[in-house]
C-alpha cells in the first residue's frame, strides 16, 4: 500500500538511509529523495537503489514533499527548518518528524525559525544507533525490535501523528511516547552520558605517552566499554550542546558515584565495594530481562525444559523457599515505613525481585538479598521518587496490582509494564475500583490489560467497595490506596482471600479493622519499621506434599510453612482426598501462623471440591489436578474462574497436559472434571507457568515413562532451585536447556 507521494530524507547517514529503505523496501512512497552534502554518499544511496534521486538543496528536496524527515546532525536541523519554512508558506503541509537525539533544541530551532510549534511536526528518535554511520551502514532491519520515542506536543496534530507512529511500527520498531523533558533528562543519562564517558577515557588514554602499548594491551573490558567512541564526532558535538544542561546534570550525578567509589577504594572499605558492585550488577541484570520483555529467568534464547524419568519416592527434610506473597508485600511496607526493616527468608524468586527493583528504582535503598535477608531503608508514605522510566514488573501480577493502588495516590505519574505473560492479564480489575477513589489510571492494552499510566497528583477518597471476585490482590491494592486516601476504605470480599496484607499493616503499626468478609483501613497512618520472618511458601510446600501423597513409600518433612487458614486450602483439599498430613510444631513467625509438615503417601479418591475451598487453594489446582489424576474417581472442581486468567489459562492447559498423558480431563468454563486413571509419558507444554511446569514434574512419580515439559524456565519466578531441591527429595528431574529453533 503506498502511503505517501514524495518524501524528502535530510540527511542520508545511518538512520535516514535506513529509513529510506524501509520507505522503499515496503513500497510506502512513490518517490523518496534525499539531500545532504557529500555528492559520493549520495550518489551511492542512488545505485544501492535506497532513494530515487537526490538533491544538495534543501529547499528542492522538501518542495512538494508530503513527508520530511530531518535525519542529519541536530547542529544542522536549523536549515531543514528554514526549508520548510519557505514551502510552509507558499501553503504547503508536509508532515515533518526528525530523528535527533535531543529533542528539546529541536523543538525549539522549529518554534524559533517557523514562529510556533507546527501542528504536523512530531519529534521523534529512534533508538537504534550505532557507532557506524554513512547510507553503506544503513538497514532496513535497523529498527525491528528497536523503540522509537515521540514526543509530539499539545496541539500536534493527530493525523499526523498516527501516520508517523504508524510509519515506524511498519519498521518493526517498538513506538512510545513521553514528554520532550522527559525524554532529553532520560537519555542524557542512558545514552549521552555513556557516550561521552566513552570518548573521554579513550582520549585520556591516547593523551598518555605509551599510548600504543596501553592499546595494544586493551582487553575485552576496554573494547566493550569504548565501541561507541568510535561514534560520528559531528553528531555528537551537537549532542552534547543541544541537551547541554541535562548532560551536566548526568555528569554530576555520575561524578558523585565515582567519587563514593573512589574512597571506598582508596579506604579499602571492602563492603563499600561489593555493595556498590552487587547492586549495580543485579540492576545489570535487571535490565537486560527487561529489555528482553521477558520474565527474568530466561536468557537469550534459551529454552529450558524439565525432563522427569517415572517412578520413585520423595523423603527427608526439606524447606522450600520464602513466602511469594509476603515477599511482595514486605518491601512494599518496609520501604513505605519509616525506618529499617529486616526481612529474613525473602525469597529470591524473580516475582518478587520485580517488586525489589521497583523500589529501588523508586529511590528506595535496599541491601540485599543476602541468602534471604533484606534491609529496606524505608522512605515513609511519601518519600517514593518519581521512577524515571517505566517499572518493568515481569511475570508478576501481584506486583502490578498492589503497585497500582501505592502509585496511584503519589504526586509522580509512573508507567507499569510486564512480559508477555502480564501484558495479557486483567487490570481493569484494579484500575476501575481506584478510579472510583479519583485515581487517574490508563490500562493501555488491548483490554483493560498492561501498560498502566498512572497519572499522579490526585486526591484519593476513601470508598465503600464491594469485590466482584475473590481476589487478595485487588483487596490489598486498594487497601494500600487507601493509606493516602482521606476518610476510610472499606472492602468488601464475596469469599475470604489471603489476609497478609491485613496481617503486616498491623505488623508496621497500621491499625486495619476486619471484620466477616471486610477488612477497613483509615487514611493518613503511618508506618513504622519492623523486622520479617517470611515463613517458606505454602503454595511451593504444595508440590511436595502431592508428591509425597502420590508416590508409594514416601515420608516428608517440610519446614517452617506459612499456614494461614486464609491459604491451607490445599490441605484441606488432600485430606478430604485421603491424604496423611500431620501440622506439628504450631508457632508464629512475624504475625503468621508457620508449622512443619509431614506427608506420608496415601491412597487418594476423587472429591468434589467444595466451593469454599477454592479461594483458599487458588495457585494450588494444577497441582491439586495431578492428585485427582492419581486418585481412585473423579474429582471435581467448580466455581474456579479465576484459574483462566492466572500466568496462563490453568484450566486449559493442565487439561491438555493431562489428556496428553492419558488422563480422562474434561474443562469447563468454572473448572475440571479429572478421572483418576494411570500416567503414561510423553511431552507437555507448560506455556511459560511456573506452577504448571512444577506441576507436570510431580505427575512423573506416578507416570508410566518420561515426561518432558516445555517452557520451564518461569519457575525460577516463585520457585528459584525447584528442579535441585526435587531431587534431592528424590523426583528424577533432569533439566535441559537448548537453543530456541
Ligand atoms: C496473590 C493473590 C492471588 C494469587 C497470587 C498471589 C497475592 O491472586 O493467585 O499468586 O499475593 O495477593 P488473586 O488475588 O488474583 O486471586
Amino acid at each position: 500500500m503506498i502511503r505517501w507521494q514524495r518524501v524528502a530524507i535530510l540527511g542520508l547517514g545511518l538512520i535516514g538511509s535506513s529509513l529510506a529503505r524501509v520507505l522503499k523496501n515496503q513500497g510506502l512512497a512513490v518517490e523518496v529523495i534525499a539531500a545532504g552534502s557529500r555528492l559520493a554518499n549520495l550518489q551511492r544511496g542512488v545505485e544501492l537503489g535506497v532513494i530515487d534521486g537526490y538533491t544538495h538543496s534543501l529547499l528542492e528536496a522538501v518542495d512538494g514533499a508530503d513527508l520530511v524527515v530531518l535525519a542529519m546532525p541536530v547542529g544542522s536541523m536549523r536549515c531543514g527548518f528554514e526549508a520548510i519554512r519557505q514551502v510552509w508558506s507558499r501553503g504547503q503541509r508536509p508532515i515533518v518528524t526528525d530523528v535527533g537525539s535531543v529533542k528539546g533544541a529541536v523543538v525549539g530551532m522549529a518554534v524559533e525559525v517557523m514562529g510556533e510549534w507546527p501542528s504536523t511536526f512530531v519529534p521523534g528518535h529512534p533508538i537504534a544507533g550505532s557507532e557506524r554511520s554513512g547510507v553503506e551502514a544503513g538497514s532496513a532491519d535497523l529498527f525491528r525490535r528497536h523503540k522509537v520515542i515521540l514526543t509530539p506536543g499539545p496541539d500536534t496534530d493527530a493525523c499526523a501523528l498516527e501516520r508517523i507512529q504508524a510509519l515506524w511500527r511498519l519498521s518493526g520498531a517498538e513506538v512510545l511516547q513521553m514528554p520532550v523533558e522527559d525524554h532529553d533528562r532520560i537519555l542524557a543519562k542512558t545514552s549521552h552520558l555513556p557516550h561521552i564517558l566513552a570518548f573521554s577515557l579513550v582520549d585520556s588514554l591516547a593523551r598518555e605517552s605509551e599510548n600504543l602499548e596501553i592499546f595494544r594491551y586493551a582487553a575485552g573490558g576496554f573494547r566493550d566499554f569504548t565501541r561507541i567512541a568510535g561514534s560520528d564526532p559531528r553528531m555528537w558535538h551537537d549532542i552534547a550542546l543541544a541537551n547541554r544542561s541535562a548532560i551536566l546534570d548526568a555528569i554530576q550525578l555520575f561524578r558523585v558515584g565515582l567519587d563514593r567509589l573512589e574512597a571506598a577504594i582508596a579506604e579499602c572499605d571492602s563492603a563499600a565495594l561489593e555493595q556498590t558492585f552487587e547492586r549495580a550488577k543485579k540492576a545489570r541484570d535487571h535490565f537486560s530481562f527487561m529489555l528482553a520483555s521477558t520474565a527474568y529467568a530466561k536468557t537469550g534464547n534459551i529454552m529450558t525444559e524439565y525432563h522427569v524419568q517415572p517412578g520413585g519416592c520423595v523423603r527427608g527434610t526439606i524447606r522450600v523457599p520464602g513466602d511469594k506473597s509476603i515477599s511482595h508485600r514486605s518491601i512494599m511496607l518496609g520501604a513505605l515505613a519509616e525506618g529499617m526493616t529486616r526481612i529474613e527468608g525473602f525469597l529470591e524468586g524473580e516475582d518478587a525481585l520485580a517488586t525489589l527493583q521497583a523500589f529501588r528504582d523508586m529511590g528506595v535503598r535496599i541491601d540485599g538479598p543476602e541468602q534471604g535477608r533484606v534491609d529496606v531503608y524505608g522512605v515513609g508514605l511519601n518519600g517514593l521518587r518519581a521512577p524515571e522510566q517505566p517499572l518493568y514488573l515481569g511475570n508478576s501480577g501481584t506486583s502490578m496490582r498492589l503497585l497500582s493502588g501505592i502509585l496511584a495516590a503519589q504526586s509522580f505519574s509512573s508507567v507499569l509494564t510486564g512480559d508477555d505473560s502480564l501484558s495479557r492479564r486483567p487490570m481493569e480489575r484494579i484500575a476501575a475500583p481506584l478510579r472510583l477513589m479519583g485515581a487517574r489510571i490508563d490500562s493501555t492494552g488491548d483490554r483493560g490489560t498492561p501498560p498502566l499510566r498512572i497519572h499522579g497528583g490526585q486526591m484519593l477518597r476513601g470508598m465503600e467497595y464491594s469485590l466482584p471476585m475473590a481476589s487478595a490482590q485487588v483487596k490489598s491494592g486498594l487497601l494500600l490506596a487507601g493509606l493516602w486516601a482521606q476518610g476510610a476504605t472499606t472492602i468488601h470480599e464475596p469469599a475470604p482471600t489471603r489476609d497478609h496484607t491485613e496481617r503486616m499493616l498491623r505488623g508496621f503499626g497500621c491499625a486495619v479493622d476486619v471484620g466477616p468478609g471486610w477488612a477497613r483501613v483509615q487514611g493518613g497512618q503511618r508506618l513504622q519499621a519492623t523486622s520479617i520472618d517470611v515463613p517458606a511458601d505454602i503454595s511451593s510446600a504444595a508440590f511436595f506434599m502431592v508428591a509425597a501423597s502420590i508416590a508409594p513409600d514416601s515420608d516428608i518433612v517440610l519446614e517452617h510453612v506459612g499456614i494461614n487458614p486464609t491459604r491451607t486450602g490445599v490441605i484441606d483439599i488432600l485430606r478430604l482426598m485421603g491424604a496423611r498430613i500431620d501440622i506439628m510444631n504450631m508457632r508464629e513467625a512475624a504475625g503468621e501462623p508457620v508449622a512443619d509438615l509431614r506427608v506420608q503417601s496415601a491412597p487418594l479418591q476423587g472429591i468434589e471440591i467444595p466451593g469454599h475451598l477454592v479461594p483458599l487453594a487458588i495457585d494450588e489446582f494444577p497441582v491439586l489436578f495431578v492428585a485427582a489424576a492419581c486418585a481412585q474417581g473423579e474429582t471435581i472442581l467448580r466455581g474456579a474462574e479465576e484459574l483462566r486468567v492466572k500466568e496462563s489459562d490453568r484450566i486449559q492447559v493442565m487439561a491438555d497436559g493431562l489428556q496428553k498423558l492419558g488422563i480422562e480431563a474434561v474443562p469447563m468454563p468454572d473448572g475440571m472434571v479429572i478421572r483418576g486413571g494411570s500416567l503414561g509419558s510423553g511431552r507437555v507444554d507448560s506455556h511459560g507457568d511456573h506452577r504448571i511446569a512444577m506441576s507436570f514434574t510431580v505427575a512423573a512419580l506416578r507416570a508410566e515413562g518420561t515426561i518432558e515439559i516445555s517452557d520451564c524456565a518461569n519457575v525460577a519466578t516463585s520457585f528459584p532451585g525447584f528442579a535441585q531441591l526435587a531431587q534431592r527429595a528424590g523426583i528424577a528431574v533432569q533439566v535441559v536447556e537448548h537453543n530456541e529453533s
